[in-house]
């Protein structure tokens, strides 16, 4: 199960990850927003960080205008690992390296072809699970 949440910024960006999940028949849970109203990017942060932490979900995608602010807000969560990608390198040494449990993209910076590229490189890449890999991702939790 994948939560997902994106503020105006991302909401149409948002709509096309949606659909390409369906498509890819992963299970998703929208946490909002619902239009693309003017609204704040932490309101969405924060429940798909719970969402992650707390177990209910897998990983977590969050959508902002440029993907720094909802980034920054889902960072504040303790146990959140999440990583601004604008391609799909980092999107998979992200995965490799840091275990990311988050993905952010910017809705007003990647077009859809690119950010839903991202989306199954970050989704379809597992953790290396490498000592010095584990061992940096502790100090960064301790
Ligand atoms: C909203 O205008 C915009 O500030 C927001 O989507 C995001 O880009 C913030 O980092």
């Amino acid at each position: 199960m994948i939560a997902i949440g994106s503020d105006h910024g991302g909401y149409l960006l948002k709509q096309a990850v949606m659909k390409h999940l369906d498509e890819r028949g992963i299970e998703y849970k929208d946490f909002g927003c619902y239009s693309d109203a003017s609204c704040d990017y932490p309101d969405y942060a924060r429940p798909v960080a719970n969402a992650v932490v707390g177990g209910e979900c897998e990983f977590g995608i969050l959508i902002c205008g440029t993907g720094i602010g909802i980034s920054i807000a889902a960072n504040k969560i303790k146990g959140v690992r999440a990583a601004l990608c604008t391609d799909c390198f980092c999107a998979e040494a992200t995965r490799l390296h840091n275990n990311a449990n988050i993905l952010a993209l910017g809705g007003r910076v990647v077009g859809d072809g690119l950010a839903l590229k991202i989306v199954d490189t970050f989704l379809d890449t597992p953790f290396s699970a490498e000592e010095r890999h584990i061992r940096r991702i502790n100090k960064i939790e301790d």
